[in-house]
């Protein structure tokens, strides 16, 4: 246990250290290892409420890592749930708000209404004496969650929390809470990004005649295929999230072109070929790295291997890897899907013309990477497969139950 005076400056240390972390992983686990160090206590866990119920996300404790190691000590205390309840002393203070300072689980007043659950003490032979347990809440005083601290320490000896450890208690979970809180706001920040990104590539491609599925297929195509070719995995998920956007230029191509049901003449195809130029204008000037990718991949994945493709002739190496990794996904989705202007094809006739466009249109390594892993191929085009109610989601505007929309 630190002394009062260090304990505050540790306090802004902690908050500082708290901010700056993204991951919620390693900010629980960062949390609990503070909480034990200002509180000197043994062990300390975070439980958080999702849906009403108490999920146990983390913990750390010095006599299991002790006798266990981290690795064991986490394999064995899992995450569970449990229902919302004044019955636990987690649930009790989630409900109440306030915290609780318990010297000695055994001595619980009959007459409270929670109870120490003594299950995994009894299963493991660790005795637990004195709980602190606070509720964690966000700026506007909602609760997210509690941290329990487990068993002070003094001189070596269990013991109970004093007052000067609540006051200490109660700063830290404010600013543990305020970091939490920060941290979900930006994962959510994340996926909501990735989803867009399929959702307007969509829009602009198909006009809402298409599902996301065929873009969210070529990007699982294109990352198989780099993660066959052990590309990094950051490599693997930057391709993963600028193949999506390679046609984003077919939102510049007339409806009456892009939308033909039969073959296009050698006017429209000549426009129609403009998609990857557009594509990589609208995407250029950014500062993001996934975008810059997916600008070269919209302007790059026409390109052919032998240097018969459009819009700049590109020959073998030259073209950017992640243009002719794309050319690969991209001709195997169109191929074995329907389109407006021609009708699926069987996968054995796909792959034959792929087979046949080994050298001429696609990178040879990269091609028998692809055809090495068709049962991977397969899976995936199972798990995004087309079914006939998702096209045409525009069809019936007017028709649909605006309260619906509204939730
Ligand atoms: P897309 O439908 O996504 O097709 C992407 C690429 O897959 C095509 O690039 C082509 O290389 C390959 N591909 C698609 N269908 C076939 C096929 O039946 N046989 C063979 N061998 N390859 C096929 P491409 O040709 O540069 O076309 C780019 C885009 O232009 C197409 O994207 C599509 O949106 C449009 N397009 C191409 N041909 C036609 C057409 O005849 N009618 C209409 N309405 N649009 C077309
Ligand atoms: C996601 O938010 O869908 C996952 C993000 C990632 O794994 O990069
Ligand atoms: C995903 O599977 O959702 C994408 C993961 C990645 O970023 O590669
Ligand atoms: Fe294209
Ligand atoms: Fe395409």
């Amino acid at each position: 246990m630190i002394e009062k005076n260090e304990s505050v400056k540790r306090l802004l240390q902690v908050g500082i250290a708290l901010s700056s972390v993204e991951n919620l992983d390693t900010l629980l686990d960062l949390i609990l290892k503070e909480a034990q160090e200002l509180m000197g206590c043994d062990g300390a866990s975070i439980f958080l409420l999702e849906n009403d119920k108490l999920v146990f996300k983390a913990m750390r404790s010095g006599t299991y890592f002790k006798m266990w190691g981290e690795d064991k000590t986490r394999a064995t205390f899992k995450t569970f749930e449990m229902p919302l309840t004044k019955n636990s002393i987690a649930g009790y203070v989630a409900i109440t708000a306030s915290a609780l300072n318990i010297p000695d689980v055994s001595q619980i007043p009959a007459g409270e209404q929670y109870r120490y659950d003594p299950t995994f003490d009894e299963k493991y032979g660790y005795r637990t004496v004195s709980l602190l347990v606070m509720p964690i809440k966000n700026k506007k005083n909602q609760v997210l969650g509690v941290l329990e601290m487990i068993n002070a320490i003094e001189n070596d000896k269990v013991t109970k929390f004093n007052g000067e450890d609540m006051e200490i208690a109660e700063s830290f979970s404010s600013q543990a809470g305020v970091a939490i809180q920060n941290t979900s706001l930006t994962e959510q920040l994340r996926e909501a990004n990735f989803d867009t990104i399929f959702r307007l590539s969509v829009a602009a491609e198909y006009r809402d005649k298409e599902t996301s599925n065929h873009i969210k297929r070529v990007s699982y195509y294109a990352r198989l295929i780099a993660d066959k070719l052990r590309y990094c995995s950051e490599d693997c998920s930057l391709i993963f999230w600028a193949a999506p956007m390679h046609d984003i230029g077919k939102l510049g191509i007339p409806d009456a072109i892009l939308q033909k049901p039969g073959p296009l003449d050698p006017e429209e195809r000549k426009i129609m070929e403009k998609h990857s130029v557009i594509g990589a204008k609208v995407l250029k000037d950014s500062k993001v790295p996934v975008i810059l990718k997916s600008k070269v991949v919209a302007l790059a994945h026409h390109e052919k291997y032998d240097g018969t493709g459009y819009p700049m002739k590109l020959k073998g190496n030259a073209i950017p890897v992640e243009g002719r990794l794309v050319a690969i996904a991209d001709v195997f989705d169109a191929l074995t899907s329907k389109r407006v202007y021609k009708a699926q094809m069987p996968e054995e006739q796909a792959l034959k013309i792929m087979r046949e466009s080994r050298g001429t249109h696609f990178d040879p390594e990269m091609l028998d990477c692809f055809l090495g892993s068709m049962a991977d191929v397969r899976e995936i085009r199972d798990k995004f497969e087309d079914k006939p109610e998702d096209f045409d989601k525009l069809k019936d505007v007017g028709s649909e139950d605006l309260n619906e929309l509204l939730k």
